[in-house]
């Protein structure tokens, strides 16, 4: 029997762990598939889909920095791949390219199941209104918070994104600084983390109990998670949004399920030896 092939596209694409996380997956769920890396040109990513469309593979994941052409590629989008206006996972269905986004979704999923934290009549505070912050939201306001406050270095931005997703939530914008009051859950989307940068956030933004998130990973706490434990938070980072967000595509192309926990506790016991 001739085994379904997926793929990750991106540039770079060395250091994607998406190979293992899938690999993963179908040896627990007995889905019999390959999943590799393929590295396309910064010039030639369309080509390098129909490449894989015309080799009869199923699907592929994209990452940096290909979401947005992946976005425009697909002849077909979701509601959720459309509101964050960028693609991770596309299926090649019957001569047809459908675009989806599971990051969103893989964050939600790993905030309220996997960190047992509810969105849900809650307080939220999203830091920043990039490419990933914009990802978050539809998911994030599906939960029905009931307030979701978007702060971003450049205040304009936060205020569009504020605009176009007032319709489905209780949003409002916000610079960082004039934040003063208690939030539940204080998610990261910003790309601070990755200078070391911290947002300038008033310890009062931490509620007693709240869980702060950060999208990013790295093997020590990033400067965002420190600053958060040190006032009193839980904190998560974003090893379980990766998995998670893997899981969403698998199951998109397979149909099942599969369970995330071993996956996650044998990234992280990797990540920690690394
Ligand atoms: P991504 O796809 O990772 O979201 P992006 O679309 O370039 O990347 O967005 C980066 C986000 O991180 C923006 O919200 C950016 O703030 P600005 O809109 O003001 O540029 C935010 N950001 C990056 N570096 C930051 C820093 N040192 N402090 C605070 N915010 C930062």
């Amino acid at each position: 029997m001739s085994r379904d092939r997926y793929a990750v596209i991106g540039n770079p694409v060395a250091h994607s762990k998406s190979p293992e996380i899938h690999a993963a997956f179908a040896a627990q769920t007995g889905q019999a598939l390959d999943y590799e890396r393929v590295l396309a040109p910064l010039d030639g990513f369309a080509a390098t889909v129909q490449d894989l469309v015309a080799s009869g593979f199923r699907g592929c994941n994209v990452t940096v920095p290909f979401k947005l052409e992946a976005f425009a590629l697909a002849g077909r989008l979701t509601p959720r791949a459309r509101a964050a206006g960028a693609v991770n996972t596309l299926s090649f269905q019957d001569g047809e390219i459908v675009g989806d986004n599971t990051d969103g979704i893989g964050l939600v999923t790993d905030i309220v199941r996997n960190a047992g934290t509810p969105l849900k009549g809650r307080r939220v505070l999203l830091l920043g209104a990039g490419g990933a912050a914009r990802g978050a939201l539809l998911p994030m306001l599906e939960q029905r918070p009931t307030l979701l406050v978007i702060a971003n270095r450049t205040r304009a931005k936060a205020e569009r994104l504020a605009a176009e997703f007032g319709g489905q939530g209780a949003v409002r914008a916000s610079e960082f600084e004039t934040l003063d009051t208690p939030f539940d859950v204080i998610v990261n989307a910003t790309s601070a983390s990755l200078d070391d940068a911290l947002p300038p956030l008033a310890p009062a933004v931490f509620a007693s109990g709240a869980l702060a998130y950060d999208m990013m990973y790295a093997k020590e706490p990033t400067v965002f998670l420190r600053f958060a434990a040190d006032h009193g938070a839980r904190t998560r980072d974003g090893l379980g949004m990766l998995v998670e967000q893997a899981a969403e595509s698998f199951f998109i192309w397979r149909g099942v399920r599969p369970d995330t926990a071993p996956v996650h506790a044998n990234l992280l016991a990797g990540l920690r030896q690394s």
